[in-house]
């Protein structure tokens, strides 16, 4: 079992080659106002995703990508940003014995989801998310495809099956949206519930926030 002993909370984001580069951009601005540690993986195609919808041109050298990331989300702390390269095999997300205890792929695309469900640890992402099913820690996947086949359900419902928590790129309407925003804010505001981070000022279904 996976023990995070740690005095600030320390929390793996890796980002991948779905669409819905911005949700994990936010994730992890969203992260390093709640003042987790961040340990941050991004795949070759998550590069060409953050381009192609972010505008983001991120380095493939990590040091370097960590600048672009803390000038571009305005992040404050930059000893709590870590950021490693896809074969950094002795970055803390590599062993379990690092203690880290939460990991969110955030977007995550099928291709990272089947090899997470196959147990493949052929890149730092997926050898992370793999200490974390084996040290029973917390994996949190948002995939997104439309529409999804039978292997990506099949891969889905294994992960699911082994505890893994599927939240899927599907921001809801029912708090009528007004912009683009809002629905990546209701996207990041779900996972930060499941990752157990506090937050104020959001709205609640059937809860006023005059309360
Ligand atoms: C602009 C763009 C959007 C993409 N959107 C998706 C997507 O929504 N879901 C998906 O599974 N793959 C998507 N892909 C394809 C993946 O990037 C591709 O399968 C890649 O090999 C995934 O690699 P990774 O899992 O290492 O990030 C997209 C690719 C590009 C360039």
């Amino acid at each position: 079992m996976a023990v995070n002993t740690a005095k600030t909370r320390q929390v793996i984001v890796a980002m991948t080659g779905a669409s819905g580069a911005a949700y994990g951009l936010r994730l992890i601005q969203s992260l390093h106002v709640a003042g987790v540690e961040l340990h941050l993986i991004f795949s070759d195609a998550a590069r060409i995703v953050l381009l192609q919808e972010c505008d983001l041109s991120l380095p493939e050298d990590p040091a370097a990508a960590q600048l672009v990331l803390i000038e571009r989300l305005a992040l404050s702390e930059a000893d709590r940003v870590h950021t490693y390269g896809l074969k950094d095999w002795f970055s803390p997300a590599a062993s379990g014995s690092s203690g880290i205890c939460q990991m969110v792929v955030a977007p995550c695309s099928m291709g990272t989801l089947a090899r997470i469900a196959q147990g493949m640890s052929e890149n730092l992402i997926e050898r992370a998310a793999d200490v974390m099913l084996k040290e029973k820690g917390q994996l949190i996947l948002m995939p997104r495809e439309t529409p999804l086949s039978a292997i990506h359900l099949q891969h889905m419902l294994s992960l699911a099956t082994l505890g893994v928590e599927i939240i899927p790129a599907m921001p809801a309407f029912y708090h009528r949206p007004q912009s683009i925003a809002e629905l990546q804010a209701f996207m990041v505001e779900r996972v930060l519930d499941h990752l157990h981070i506090a937050q104020e000022n959001i709205q609640r279904w059937g809860i006023s926030n005059d309360r």
